[in-house]
Formats: structure tokens, C-alpha cells, sequence
């Protein structure tokens, strides 16, 4: 037996108590060898299956996981999800908690340093916070470069980037004093560059920070000051938006965390890093679902066309936006707190008109076999673009509200990253199917 670990006989099944060993043998029944390898938190190590070969210079055995389903590709202690029962913790709160009790700038200290902060830590990083959120003059002429209708988003990633030319300090990603520093940077800077793409879209002049207001209070006053000369943000919609933040800050290895950490590995500045994750979000299927959601409850009209909206999902020919999830088996626990904060919204604003139609679709989908077959529930998108809505924004910048607080969890998920001794760049490996070597064709020869 070629083995990982010193080898003994090996018969999972019949081990138990102090007998059990936490190997798993593999058989290799083209050669007839077995192979021990360690298990370590359910999990063993793809590299282990390198010994598995039928000769001396065989490559030796991969696994194939296309858009990672069963593959877990860092160790992290930044968020904790259970997809199956519906739990979601960042740093071991659970969020019920965080969203009840917490603000989005001490989520975001505990997401970055792994501790709730104490009073004077809070304070300190608050006003670090609000010592970053202006920025440079010549942005107004990047901003200015837009067509009057540019996506927000595709402002938003096009001005992350460039912020690496202005902080150039940031290429030194090995120094935890520089990572600090461009941390405040982008969570400071994230709710300026989202207003002022705001801003631009509406042809208004841009609003500078009102560093005397909490986080989204300040974001409310750069998106929506007109002649006043002090904005004062409306409470239930300034802690709406916290609330909103605080669920939004981090969500474990999705698409936009894994390109953070994925493009973070070349060890390229965490502006350009970041702008890769933005990017990631943006996509209909992960971050711009909830601009989706908003477009399909219009396209619906009616609660009485709901059912045969529903009959389009179940014949394949739609989806349910924001519906369904690669990790939530069961209701997003940030939807059941998106809900009532949604109710608190609409209490102040009046009720979103789509939102009988959402309700609708919700009661058949949790109803109807299609849906609890294949374990569809609603994600933190369904609801939100309601809320979005309500507050005045318009679909455009409903992935940005996203992209906003997700800054702290992107920035967690690189620095643990980076302080990983086992992380190298990320380079997966491929199965190649295509063309043996085959030699070259002059174009006159060609078929
Ligand atoms: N509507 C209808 N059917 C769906 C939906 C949906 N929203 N989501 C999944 N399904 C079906 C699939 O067609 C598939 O059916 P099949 O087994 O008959 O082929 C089955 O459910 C499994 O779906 P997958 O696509 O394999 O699930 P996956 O984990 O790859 O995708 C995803 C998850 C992308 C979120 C998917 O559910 C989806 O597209 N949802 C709509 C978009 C959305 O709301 N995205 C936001 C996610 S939350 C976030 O990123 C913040």
C-alpha cells in the first residue's frame, strides 16, 4: 500500500471510538493499489491524490470540480454559513444579532480584526473612516469621461481601479501598516465614488462628505442634498441602510470573494483586487440580482399573472430572480430580516406597489414541487430592491448598495489571504481535451 500516512490495514467501516482513524483508503482498480490518505475537518487534500498513478510518470490523479461545488479552497475564520438550517455568523455572531444590536463600521471592525471593538477602538476607527472619504478633485474628471447614463457599477469598478494610481503606497501588500491604511481608504471611499456616480447619472453637482454624520447617514446626504445647507437624514431610513449594510458585509467564498482572493493572490494592490470582486458582483447572477428582481416584478404587472410567471420557471423558460442559492437549502436568514425592515421602510415612504406581486410569487414558489424539490427559497436579493426602491433609489445603483458594505468583507477575505502561509497564487488546473499536436497549415492550404 503506497500511503500519506503510516500505513496499516485499513477498514473504515469497522472502526469506531479510539480504533477510528480519520484516513480514507482508495483503491486505484486499474493498478490494485490502496492509498491512505488523511482527513482533516472532513476534508481531504486534493494534492494527496498526486501519489495516485499507474506508472512512475504519470502526472498522477486531479479532481475535477467545475465552479467549485465540493471544493474548499482556503481556510478561513471570517464567516460561518449552514446553508442547510439557514445560519449565517461573522466571526461567530450570529447576524440576527449583529443586524438587532450592531452598526455596519463595527461589523466591518470585527469582520477586518476578528474582535468586537471596545469603545475607544470603535471611536478610532470610525474617525479613521471619516478622515478617507473624501477624494481627489481629478475624480470629478474621471467621472466627467461617463456618458450621462453609465451604469453606476461600471463606474464604480472603473474608479476602484484608478484609485491604484493614486495610492501607490498600496503595492506594498505585505506591510500590515499599508493594508490598514487602504482599508480606511476604501471603506471611507466606497459611499463618495457611489454618490458621485449617482450624482453624475442625474447631471447634479457632486456633494462632498458631511463627516459629522454616521456612515449611511453621510451616504444619504452626498446621494440626496439639494438647497438644503445641513441634510439631515430621515433615522428610519439611515438605520434601514445600516441594517442593509451590516447583512450585506460578508458572505463567505462566493464569486466576488473568491476573485478577490483569486486575483488578490498575484499579490496586486486591493484597489485593483477589489475592482476584480466588484466586477464579480455586478453580474446578474450573484450581486446584480436584485436590480433582476425589480425588472421581473414589473415585466409580471399583476398578481394575477404571477401563477403563469411562475408556469414560464417551472417550463425553464425564466428564472425566479432572486430565488434559490448554491449554499442556502433553506430561507436566507437575511431575507427574514430584509422583510421587516422592508415593512419599516414602507411605514414611512407607503407601500412598494410590487410588493404584493414579490408576496405572490413567494407564497406559490414555497408552495409549488418545483421549488422545494430543488430546495429554492428567496436570497437576500428578493427583497431588498423593494426597500431600494422605496428609499428613492433607482434600479441602477441597487448592486452599488451592495458593493458598499460588501468592501469590509472583501477586504477581510484578502488579508487573511495574505497572512495564509499555505496560499500561493491561484492557478487551477485543467483537463485537456483539445488537439493532439498537429502541424501548422498555410492559409493558402486551408480548406
Ligand atoms: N429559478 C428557477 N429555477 C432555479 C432557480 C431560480 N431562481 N435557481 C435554481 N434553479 C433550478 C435550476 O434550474 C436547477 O434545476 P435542474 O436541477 O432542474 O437543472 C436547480 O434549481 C439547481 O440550480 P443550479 O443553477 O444548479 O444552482 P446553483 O447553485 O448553480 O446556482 C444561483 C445558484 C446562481 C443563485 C441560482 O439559484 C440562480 O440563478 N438564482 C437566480 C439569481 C439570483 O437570485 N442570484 C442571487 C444569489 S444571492 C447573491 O449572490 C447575493
Amino acid at each position: 500500500m503506497d500511503s500519506a500516512l503510516p500505513t496499516t490495514q485499513a477498514n473504515a467501516a469497522e472502526t469506531s471510538g479510539s480504533n477510528r482513524r480519520d484516513t480514507v483508503t482508495i483503491t486505484d482498480n486499474r493498478t490494485g493499489k490502496s492509498y491512505e490518505i488523511p482527513i482533516t475537518h472532513d476534508t481531504i487534500r486534493a494534492m494527496d491524490l498526486r501519489q495516485i498513478k499507474v506508472n512512475p510518470t504519470d502526472f498522477g490523479m486531479m479532481s475535477y470540480d467545475p465552479a467549485f461545488n465540493n471544493t474548499a479552497a482556503c481556510i478561513s475564520r471570517v464567516t460561518y454559513i449552514d446553508g442547510d438550517i439557514g445560519i449565517l455568523r461573522y466571526r461567530g455572531y450570529p447576524i440576527e444579532e449583529l443586524a438587532e444590536k450592531s452598526t455596519y463600521l463595527e461589523t466591518a471592525y470585527l469582520l477586518l480584526h476578528g474582535e468586537l471593538p471596545t469603545a475607544s477602538e470603535l471611536r478610532d476607527f470610525q474617525q479613521h473612516i471619516t478622515q478617507h472619504t473624501f477624494i481627489h478633485e481629478s475624480f470629478k474628471k474621471l467621472s466627467d469621461g461617463f456618458h450621462y447614463d453609465a451604469h453606476p457599477m461600471g463606474m464604480l469598478i472603473s474608479a476602484l481601479a484608478a484609485l491604484s494610481t493614486f495610492f501607490t503606497d498600496a503595492k506594498d501588500v505585505h506591510n500590515a501598516e499599508s493594508r490598514r491604511k487602504q482599508m480606511y481608504r476604501l471603506i471611507g471611499k466606497m459611499p463618495t465614488i457611489a454618490a458621485f456616480s449617482y450624482r453624475h447619472s442625474l447631471g447634479m453637482p457632486f456633494v462632498y462628505p458631511d463627516n459629522d454624520l454616521s456612515y449611511p447617514g453621510n451616504f444619504l446626504n452626498m446621494l440626496f442634498r439639494t438647497s438644503e445647507t445641513r441634510y439631515r437624514p430621515n433615522p428610519t431610513l439611515e438605520h434601514a441602510l445600516d441594517v442593509l449594510f451590516i447583512l450585506h458585509a460578508d458572505h463567505e467564498q462566493n464569486c466576488s470573494a473568491n476573485t478577490v482572493r483569486g486575483v488578490g493572490s498575484s499579490y496586486v494592490d486591493p484597489y485593483c483586487a477589489t475592482a476584480a470582486a466588484t466586477a464579480a458582483l455586478y453580474g446578474p447572477l450573484h450581486g446584480g440580482a436584485n436590480e433582476e428582481v425589480l425588472r421581473m416584478l414589473m415585466e409580471i404587472g399583476s398578481v394575477q399573472k404571477v401563477p403563469e410567471f411562475i408556469k414560464r420557471v417551472k417550463e425553464g423558460e425564466v428564472k425566479l430572480m432572486g430565488f434559490g442559492h448554491r449554499i442556502y437549502k433553506n430561507y436566507d436568514p437575511r431575507a427574514r430580516i430584509i422583510k421587516r425592515i422592508a415593512y419599516e421602510v414602507f411605514d414611512l415612504m407607503g407601500k412598494n406597489p410590487l410588493l404584493e406581486i414579490a408576496l405572490e410569487c413567494e407564497r406559490i414558489a414555497l408552495e409549488d414541487e418545483y421549488f422545494i424539490r430543488r430546495k429554492l427559497y428567496p436570497n437576500v436579493d428578493f427583497y431588498t430592491g423593494l426597500i431600494y426602491q422605496s428609499m428613492g433609489f433607482p434600479m441602477t445603483m441597487f448592486p452599488v448598495l451592495f458593493a458598499i458594505p460588501r468592501m469590509s468583507g472583501w477586504l477581510a477575505q484578502w488579508e487573511e489571504l495574505l497572512l495564509d502561509p499555505e496560499q500561493k497564487i491561484a492557478r487551477p488546473r485543467q483537463i485537456y481535451l483539445g488537439h493532439d499536436t498537429r502541424s501548422y497549415v498555410g492559409i493558402d492550404q486551408r480548406s
